[in-house]
């Protein structure tokens, strides 16, 4: 039975195993977690065994340290028919310190699918607040941008 879960938020600390060269968190690590956390998010909506079809707009804005608190917040932002359009933040900052800042950005699209790899319908949502209606054009931009960023690159490699 789906939850219809429509947010979730993943804590960690950033392990000395996560680092990189830099001794900064990897940001390979870094794209992982943001994979998990769309993941926990596509699955806990859709009630149902999710792949990653697309991810877009990673930002890496700030560094993040290890031994620092890794907070991720992914939330639907718009729903096709199959589909499911993920935003997710993440967070980090001393767990000394009161306040996070945000470290990363990504929206991702995560597809549900049957026992056999074919994708299945997904419960709709429909935003009312004027954040999500915001959330929602930002996606919506972001479709219409991929159709016609796909368009000219396939011109190019055609
Ligand atoms: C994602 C996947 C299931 C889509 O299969 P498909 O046969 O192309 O299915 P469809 O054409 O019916 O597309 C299904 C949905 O995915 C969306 N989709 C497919 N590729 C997409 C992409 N690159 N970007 C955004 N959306 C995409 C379609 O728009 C459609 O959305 P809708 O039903 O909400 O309108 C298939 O391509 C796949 O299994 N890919 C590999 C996934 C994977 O291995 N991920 C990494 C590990 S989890």
């Amino acid at each position: 039975m789906p939850t219809n879960k429509r947010e979730i938020t993943l804590r960690f600390l950033a392990q000395p195993t996560d680092a990189n060269f830099g001794g900064n968190v990897h940001g390979g690590s870094a794209m992982k977690w943001l994979d998990q956390a769309g993941y926990a998010c596509a699955t806990a909506w859709s009630g149902r065994y999710c792949v990653t079809a697309f991810v877009g707009n990673i930002n890496f804005l700030n560094p993040i340290s290890v031994g620092h608190l890794v907070e991720l917040n992914a939330q639907v932002i718009y729903t096709g028919k199959t589909s499911m359009y993920i935003a997710v933040d993440l967070l980090s900052g001393d767990t000394k310190g009161s306040k996070l800042s945000k470290a990363m950005h990504c929206i991702m699209v995560f597809v549900a699918v049957d026992e056999g790899g074919h994708s299945v319908e997904v419960p709709s949502w429909t935003p009312t607040s004027d954040a999500d209606i915001r959330m929602e054009k930002y996606a919506l931009k972001l479709i219409e941008l991929r159709k016609t960023n796909k368009e000219g690159l396939d011109e190019i490699l055609s």
